[in-house]
C-alpha cells in the first residue's frame, strides 16, 4: 500500500484500516484511499454551521402569475426557442427510504400499465418540447452505484422518445462513511463503504465531465434543476423561466403553500439579506406560526426542489465550498478482523452537500410560487406521506393515465 495513505491511517489511528498495514490491497480500495479527502473526519467534531438572521421573503404568487401568464410565457418560450435553457435531472439518490434497490427512476409507478418515474419525468418535459418546437438539453446527473443501471435503462426504452442527441449522462462523486469516532469504514476487501456526496456537488461534477463546453456550444444561460422523485414536475417551465428573466433575478424555486405552519418543508427566505431556506427543524415556533397582518404565514412557503440558476453565476461560484451536512446512516461493515457487520441501528456519519445551500450563494431569487395539487407529487416512501400511494393518486387528479 501508499506509504503515505499508510501514514496516515496511523495518525488518525484508523480501528477498521490498520489491518491492511504493510499488505498488498485490491487496486479499487487503493485508489479510493488515495484519492480521500482526509480532512472530513475533522468535521465530525466540529459544531453545526451557525446559521445568520433570518426575514421573510416575498414570492410572485399565484394570483400574480395568472395575470402575467402570457407575458412570462412569451419571454420564457423565446429563450427555450434560443437553446438558453437546459435542464438539470438529480437522480444519483440512494432512495433508502422507498427501498427499491434500483435507481429511483426505475420504479414503475403504473396500475394498469407500466409508468417509470423516469418515462413520466421525460413526458413532462417532453409537453415543453412541443410547446416550443424544439429539444431543451437534459443533463442526467447519477451515481457511480446507478450509472450503468440508469443508461441501460433509457437505452432499453429508447430514451422513452426523447431525442437521445440532447441527452447527456454524468456522474457525480462519492464519499466514504465513517462511524461515530471517524474511523473509515470498509464494504468489502476491495472498498471503502462510499456512497453519493449529496445532491449539492451537481454543477462541480458537471464540470469535472467537461460538460461546461457542451453548455457553451450549445449556448445554454439557464439551467433548471430538479429531482428525480417528484412525478408531476414540471420541467423548464416556460412561464417560471419567463418570470425569472423578467424579475432580473439570477435564480429563481418554485415554491408552494404550506399545509400548515410546522410542515416538515425547507422554507424560502431571507438569511442576512441573502435567498436562502431555512429547514423546518430550524424555525423557532414563533416562527414557524408568524403571520402577516392578513394571517398569511411569514415562512409559509416550502421549496419543491425545483430552481433555476444563470450558468454565468454558477461557473463564477464553482469555486466555494457549499457547507458539509453530517447525516447519521446504517452502513454495513467489515470490523477488525475483516467480519461483516450488518448494523440494526444508525452506526456511521455519510457526509453531504445539498443544492439548498446554493441558493445562498446567489445574490438574489426568485420564490415562484405554484399549485401544490397539479406539480407536487414526491415519491420518497414506499406507502404513507409521500409516497407511491399519494403520488398515484395526484397523478390521476391530473388527467394521467396510470
Ligand atoms: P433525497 O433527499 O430524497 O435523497 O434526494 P435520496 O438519497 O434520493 O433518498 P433517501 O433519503 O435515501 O430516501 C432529493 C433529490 O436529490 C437527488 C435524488 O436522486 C433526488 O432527486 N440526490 C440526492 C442526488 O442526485 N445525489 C445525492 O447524493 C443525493
Amino acid at each position: 500500500m501508499n506509504t503515505d495513505v499508510e501514514k496516515r491511517i496511523e495518525e488518525t489511528n484508523q480501528r477498521y484500516l490498520s489491518r491492511l498495514i504493510g499488505k498488498e490491497i485490491p487496486q479499487k480500495l487503493e485508489k479510493q484511499l488515495e484519492e480521500m479527502d482526509w480532512s472530513y473526519l475533522n468535521l465530525i467534531h466540529e459544531k453545526k454551521q451557525e446559521r445568520g438572521s433570518f426575514a421573510p421573503l416575498a414570492a410572485v404568487e399565484l394570483p400574480e402569475i395568472e395575470d402575467r401568464k402570457e407575458e412570462y410565457r412569451k419571454v420564457g418560450l423565446a429563450a427555450i426557442r434560443k437553446g438558453k435553457v437546459g435542464a438539470i435531472l438529480l437522480a444519483g439518490g440512494q432512495g433508502t427510504r422507498l427501498g427499491f434497490d434500483k435507481a429511483k427512476g426505475m420504479f414503475n409507478i403504473g396500475v394498469h400499465k407500466n409508468l417509470y418515474i423516469f418515462e413520466q419525468l421525460i413526458a413532462n418535459l417532453m409537453e415543453v418540447k412541443r410547446e416550443a418546437g424544439v429539444w431543451i438539453p437534459l443533463y442526467i446527473m447519477t451515481s457511480e452505484k446507478n450509472d450503468k443501471q440508469t443508461r441501460a435503462f433509457f437505452l432499453e426504452h429508447d430514451y422513452f422518445g426523447y431525442c437521445p442527441d440532447y441527452i447527456r449522462f454524468f456522474v457525480q462523486e462519492m464519499v466514504p462513511a465513517v462511524d461515530f469516532e471517524g474511523n473509515v469504514l470498509m464494504e468489502a476487501e476491495d472498498s471503502l463503504a462510499m456512497s453519493p456526496n449529496g445532491n449539492g456537488g451537481w454543477f462541480k461534477s458537471m464540470l469535472r465531465a467537461g460538460l461546461d463546453a457542451d453548455l457553451k456550444e450549445k449556448g445554454v444561460e439557464w439551467l433548471n434543476v430538479f429531482a428525480v422523485d417528484n412525478v408531476l414536475q414540471r420541467i423548464a417551465d416556460p412561464v417560471f423561466v419567463g418570470a425569472t428573466i423578467l424579475s432580473g433575478n439570477v435564480s429563481g424555486s418554485k415554491v408552494v403553500r404550506k399545509v400548515s405552519p410546522h410542515e416538515k418543508v425547507g422554507a424560502m427566505c431571507l438569511e442576512n439579506g441573502k435567498p436562502s431556506i431555512v429547514e423546518y427543524y430550524e424555525l423557532t415556533p414563533e416562527m414557524a406560526e408568524a403571520t402577516d397582518e392578513k394571517g398569511t404565514l411569514l415562512y409559509g412557503f416550502g421549496v419543491i426542489l425545483n430552481y433555476l440558476f444563470r450558468v454565468d453565476c454558477l461557473l463564477e461560484l464553482s469555486g466555494s465550498r457549499l457547507p458539509l451536512h453530517i447525516v447519521e446512516k446504517k452502513v454495513p461493515y467489515l470490523d477488525e478482523n475483516g467480519a461483516l457487520q450488518k448494523p440494526e441501528e444508525p452506526n456511521a456519519y455519510k457526509f453531504e452537500t445539498l443544492i439548498l445551500d446554493m441558493i445562498y450563494m446567489m445574490d438574489n431569487c426568485l420564490a415562484f410560487e405554484v399549485e401544490r395539487e397539479r406539480e407536487f407529487a414526491p415519491i420518497k416512501n414506499a406507502v404513507g406521506t409521500d409516497s407511491v400511494e399519494t403520488a398515484r393518486e395526484l397523478l390521476v387528479k391530473n388527467a394521467v393515465a396510470i
